[in-house]
């Protein structure tokens, strides 16, 4: 390995520093996130657990950059997110970050491939290019038959798999999912986050990805834990 891969492998990705998070005001006020820090590199498979409620959730959507919140820092690419307009925000997320969650993936009006090359569309990929990585990203899933079906006409595995191509398909530096085989069965979870991890890595893509699972928690290369706003371990 070159010097200058090796550094592009060390570089953080992602850096959160003392971020508190608190829903709410006054007396209804939630503390959720107690000032969490955390660094991930580039190309590293990062996995949280931890209870439920503990903030979980709450933690990747803000490095997503997809809420707000009170105290510390968080920086992507090197990039201090926290100042950032809605505009530079969605932008630099369409570029940068793929997303998976667990319910509410795709669009209900679109078939699987139009769904897999929407993130190409916001980008203005012409078409026949988006079309062409579109069917590339889904045929790595096995999905190529269902790919002109609407998400009604997919059952609940395949529309996962076209979830995860959707959040590929981009090339995005950061992948962040949240229980992204939560409805599955053990194998299929298993396949598709085996092929999710198989891809991130000949991207050199940084995954984070939350968990219940402990067989998920164990494929990926460090997990963290999260228990009532603070990382113990
Ligand atoms: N928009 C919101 N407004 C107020 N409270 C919220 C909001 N979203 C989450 N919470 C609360 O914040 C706490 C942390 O929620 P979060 O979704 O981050 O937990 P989690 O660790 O992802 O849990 P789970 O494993 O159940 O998904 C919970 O007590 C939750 O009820
Ligand atoms: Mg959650």
């Amino acid at each position: 390995m070159n010097e200058s891969v090796a550094h592009a492998m060390n570089d953080n990705v992602i850096s959160v520093e003392g971020v508190e998070k608190v829903y709410g005001y006054g007396h209804s006020a939630l503390r959720v996130l107690k000032g969490v820090s955390l660094t991930i590199r580039r190309g590293e498979i990062l996995s949280i657990v931890g209870p439920s409620g503990a903030g979980k959730s709450t933690l990747l959507n803000l490095v997503g950059c997809l809420d707000s919140f009170q105290g510390g820092r968080i920086s992507i690419l090197g990039r201090d997110v926290t100042g950032l307009s809605v505009e530079d925000l969605s932008s630099f997320r369409n570029r940068h970050m793929g997303f998976i969650f667990q319910l509410h993936n795709l669009l209900p009006e679109f078939t699987a491939l139009e769904n897999v090359m929407m993130p190409l569309f916001i980008r203005r990929t012409a078409r026949r290019e988006a079309r062409a990585r579109a069917l590339e990203v889904i045929a790595r899933f096995g999905m190529e038959d269902r790919a002109h079906h609407k998400p009604s006409e997919l059952s609940g595995g395949e529309s996962q798999r076209i979830a995860v191509a959707r959040a590929i398909v981009g090339g995005p530096d950061i992948i962040l999912a949240d229980e992204p085989t939560g409805s599955l069965d053990r194998e299929n979870s298993r396949r598709l986050t085996q092929i999710l991890f198989d891809l991130g890595r000949e991207h050199n893509t940084t995954i984070v990805v939350v968990t219940h699972d402990r067989e998920i928690a164990a494929m990926t290369e460090r997990t963290i834990t999260l228990v009532d706003g603070n990382i113990v371990s």
